[in-house]
């Protein structure tokens, strides 16, 4: 039985690789569509990028949409300083042919999970915005989200601040409104994405592959760890941090969590964005969330460098 599946993102390398882990296991994912939010880069861009990585897919099946150009009550903030202006920066793509849809991803969201035979699961891979505005316009669409696997937060250290990871820094209070949703939800967060470094010696496995898709994911790997690297945060490889919901689905058996309470800050300027997560439950209230805090790095690896394969 397949997984209905939509993933939310905002291509960024690491996204990019999610997209094409997931597009080159149509057995056992069937992806309904891409929605795409403002995060790494503008949306605009964001856009484009789904549109570019799809195409290197083969999967022009899929359609992709855009959503929220910025969060729902802060600037916005981007990235570039680790993705490079474009992005995806470090695969040389053509320009995508096939346009985006016309409708606004999260009015899409709403009409394709009202419509949906079975409940369908999301992949968050950015901030939380498109997922947030459709559960606040449609509250009854969280009735048809089989499970809600997120890319974000984390137990320890933050990487925008000390306190916060990027996804839920840029929009705390989308953040807040989905991790009180009551959706079943998974939260893969940078516990987990820092014990998967893209090494050098893990790139060069992707590489040989030795598909197109898996010479561009090596080389947008390489641009992302090497940014990484000059930006004095992380050197050895950069964390991979997106596939890690793809490969969640695909491959539960890789990991390993609790359940927690899980709570965002929104209103502290030290602390905005935190993902208090408490696997005690010290505030007397249920957990909210199951956390995942370990992970099968070479078995990941793995799984991302034999999917690749599956692609042209
Ligand atoms: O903090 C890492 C997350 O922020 C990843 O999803 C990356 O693509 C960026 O969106
Ligand atoms: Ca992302």
């Amino acid at each position: 039985m397949t997984t209905p599946l939509i993933i939310d993102c905002d291509p960024g390398q690491d996204d990019a690789v999610a997209l094409l882990l997931a597009m080159a296991n149509p057995s056992e994912l069937e992806l309904l569509g891409v929605t795409v939010v403002a995060g790494n880069v503008p949306l605009a861009r964001t856009v484009y990028n789904a549109r570019v990585i799809r195409e290197l897919a083969g999967r022009l099946d899929v359609p992709v949409l855009a959503g929220c150009p910025r969060p729902i009550l802060l600037p916005p903030r981007t990235a570039e300083y680790i993705h490079g202006e474009g992005g995806i920066d470090g695969a040389d793509l053509p320009e995508p042919s096939a346009p985006p849809e016309l409708t606004h991803a999260v009015v899409w969201l709403i009409e394709t999970l009202r419509l949906a035979a079975r409940p369908v699961t999301l992949a968050t891979l950015g901030p939380l915005t498109n997922i947030a505005t459709a559960l606040v316009m449609a509250p009854d669409i969280a009735g048809k989200v089989e499970r809600l696997v997120l890319m974000g937060g984390a137990i320890g250290q933050g990487n925008v601040t000390a306190s916060a990871e990027f996804n839920i820094y840029v929009d705390p209070h989308a953040a807040a409104a989905v991790f009180s949703a009551g959706l079943d939800l998974t939260m893969i967060g940078l516990d987990v994405t820092h014990q998967a470094r893209a090494t050098p010696a893990r790139i060069a496995r992707i590489a040989a592959a030795g598909t197109k898709a898996a010479r561009a994911a090596a080389g947008m790997l390489d641009f992302f760890s090497a940014r990484y690297a000059e930006s004095g945060r992380v050197a050895g490889g950069a964390p991979l941090h997106d596939p890690c919901v793809i490969a969640y689905l695909l491959r539960p058996e890789l990991f390993e969590g609790r359940p927690m309470e899980v709570e965002v800050e929104t209103a502290s300027a030290l602390t905005l964005g935190r993902t208090a997560c408490d696997p005690h439950l010290r505030r007397g209230r249920p957990a909210n969330a199951l956390v995942l805090e370990r992970i099968d790095a070479e078995g990941y690896f793995s799984l991302i460098a034999d999917s690749m394969i599956n692609l042209r």
